[in-house]
Order: C-alpha cells, then sequence, then structure tokens
C-alpha cells in the first residue's frame, strides 16, 4: 500500500420507494423479487467518512459521536469485507458517521447509511466504480441503499442472474426536473418492532397473499413510469397510494401477522382522503414503520401540512423535496492522526 491517506467522505441522502422493494429472492446477495421505484429526498441524510489503516486489527465504528454497537460493528464489517474483497484488500477500517434520519420508525436510514458507507469505502481503498457498479455494492448492504447513489426518481430494476450482477438502479429522471412535495409525517419516534428484513421474509415465506402482489407490482412499476414521463401528479399519486396498501396487505396475511400501523397511521390517512374529498391532490405512502409520506404539488404544500399538524397524532411534519445523489465531501468528520 502506498503512503496516501485512504480517506474519503461521502453524504447519501435517504429515499421514499413510491412502488416498494418487498421480498428477496436471495437473502445474501440482497436481490429482490420485484423492481421498485422512489424519490431521493432532500432532507435526510448520512456523511460517513471511512478511513483504511494498516496499524488496525479491527474496524471500529463511531456512530453519532458514540462508539457503535456490537451488533452494527458486526454489519458494517461484514459489508467492508464485500468492499476489501472487491478490491484485494485486508485492511481494517475506522469509520465515522453521522445520521440525520429519524432510525427504525419507518424513515429509510438504512438507505442513507450504506450509500453513504459503500461511496466512502470504495472511494477510499481505490476502487474507481461507475454508479451502477456502486449501487450493486450499496444494495448488499441495504437493498433500499442501491437507489440512493442517484438524485431524483430513481428505478431499481431486479435484475434476473443468480450472482445479481444485473441488480442495480438507474435514474429516470432528476431531480431538478420535477418537483413534488413530500411530506414526513411523524406519529411516533419509537422503534419499529419487526425489521423490513424480517418483515419481508415472512410475508414471502407464509402470506397467502404475496403472489398477488407479485403478480401485479410490474403494472404498477409500468403505470408509476408512465406518470412520471408524462408529469402526471394525480395518476402517479394513485398508483403509489394502492402500491402501498397493497404491500401492507400482504403482510397482514403473513403468519404471524405484522401490523406497521398504529392508530396515527390510520389518523393521517384517513384525513388525507378527506383532503382529497375536498379538492387538494394529495397521497400517501407509508414503509416499514407507522410513519407516513405525503405527496402533495408545491402549491398545496401549505395547506396540506397545516392539515396534518391539526390532528391529535401528529408530532412533526418535515418538508422535503427531490434531493441529489450521492456526493463526496471534502472535509472529514475524523481524520486519525
Ligand atoms: O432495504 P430495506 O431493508 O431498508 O427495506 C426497504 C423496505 C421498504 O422501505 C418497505 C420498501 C422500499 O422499497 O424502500
Amino acid at each position: 500500500m502506498s503512503s496516501n491517506k485512504l480517506i474519503a467522505t461521502a453524504k447519501a441522502n435517504t429515499n421514499i420507494a413510491l412502488i416498494k422493494y418487498w421480498g428477496k429472492r436471495d437473502e445474501k446477495l440482497f436481490l429482490p423479487m420485484n423492481s421498485s421505484l422512489s424519490i431521493t429526498l432532500n432532507n435526510f441524510h448520512t456523511i460517513t467518512t471511512v478511513e483504511f489503516r494498516e496499524e488496525l486489527k479491527e474496524d471500529k465504528l463511531i456512530w453519532n459521536q458514540a462508539p457503535g454497537s456490537a451488533k452494527e460493528l458486526m454489519k458494517i464489517s461484514s459489508f467492508l469485507d464485500i468492499i476489501r474483497k472487491e478490491a484485494g484488500a485486508s485492511l481494517y477500517a475506522n469509520v465515522i458517521t453521522e445520521n440525520h434520519v429519524p432510525t427504525a420508525a419507518g424513515f429509510a436510514s438504512s438507505a442513507s447509511g450504506y450509500a453513504a458507507l459503500a461511496a466512502a469505502a470504495t472511494k477510499a481503498i481505490g476502487l474507481d466504480l461507475s454508479p451502477e457498479g456502486l449501487s450493486k455494492i450499496a444494495r448488499q448492504g441495504s437493498g433500499s441503499a442501491c437507489r440512493s447513489i442517484y438524485g431524483g426518481f430513481v428505478e431499481w430494476q431486479k435484475g434476473c442472474l443468480e450472482d445479481g450482477s444485473d441488480s442495480f438502479a438507474r435514474q429516470i429522471l432528476d431531480e431538478k426536473a420535477w418537483n413534488v412535495t413530500i411530506l414526513s409525517v411523524m406519529v411516533t419516534a419509537g422503534q419499529k418492532k419487526v425489521s423490513s428484513r424480517e418483515g419481508m421474509k415472512r410475508t414471502v415465506e407464509s402470506s397467502p397473499f404475496y403472489q398477488g402482489w407479485l403478480d401485479t407490482v410490474g403494472e404498477d412499476m409500468e403505470a408509476a413510469k408512465k406518470a412520471i414521463r408524462n408529469r402526471d401528479f394525480e395518476f402517479l399519486g394513485a398508483v403509489l397510494e394502492g402500491n402501498a396498501l397493497k404491500m401492507h396487505a400482504t403482510m397482514l396475511g403473513a403468519k404471524p401477522p405484522i401490523i406497521y400501523w398504529e392508530s396515527g397511521t390510520l389518523e393521517v390517512i384517513h384525513r388525507i382522503q378527506d383532503l382529497r374529498q375536498e379538492g387538494i391532490l394529495t397521497f400517501f405512502t407509508i414503509d416499514a414503520g407507522p410513519n407516513v409520506k405525503v405527496l402533495c404539488e408545491p402549491k398545496n404544500e401549505d395547506k396540506v401540512k397545516q392539515a396534518l399538524m391539526g390532528l391529535r397524532s401528529v408530532q412533526k411534519v418535515i418538508s422535503c423535496n427531490p434531493g441529489e445523489g450521492v456526493k463526496y465531501l471534502s472535509e472529514h468528520l475524523i481524520e486519525w492522526t
């Protein structure tokens, strides 16, 4: 190894799926059963610095200014093993990460987390990857992370090869091409009880409704892509809302069933439906947690936000717009001397 410093820092935004990824066909390689489509958000992000060093005997993790737990460190080390293998290197790394995403409450912190880690670690170790290559690496940390490499509207093609070499994301529309408002509506800040990994596994293995999901998600993808091409907000909204409900319906059929919703989730859903009755175009989507993301046109943002803030169970509403993909920062979070 040269005496050059093997350090890099990357910032990645999280993303919200409009057409969900739900179910793996390969647990180890994070290969999905279906393609998915997301918007990268501009307000929730992770910044990660990775430095590989010769004197280290193991990887080290600092997570939000505190030592990472043994469980987190283990996950990150096995992810770094993928990158070490790709680079033909055996060095261990210091990883320091700052997460600006409310974790494990249906806000996809793993997406920005693994996208930033993949970008920083591959650059620090000297791998020169295309966005597709980086997307494939990020996918193996958390499926949804493969979409956070890009800004704007992003499609993750499920691929069909066993080695995963055709399963990566690509941008379909950049963040400046179509402005929509995404409101992150927090009804609880608690940790979710079933991880998305466990939730999807149980659904695939035991839900009689899962086949219905697989039979129709391809049509949802095509419809959503057409709506995005035509900048047809109403059509896109109807498709994404239906897709989210369908994903949650598959979980209700799992054994034991998985119910991520809380009473506040339903309160938000009903308010959004009422707003539509009142003539305001707005739609909701929900990931593996109780919190809701609401989409509206920027001209209606204030009205929708106000309506949601008036609900008893709503603790916080944060506005986002389409955001950019992964980028490298010249300042590192820490440089070990
Ligand atoms: O990649 P994961 O493990 O964060 O799973 C993401 C699952 C959903 O958020 C529910 C859907 C999606 O496509 O992001």
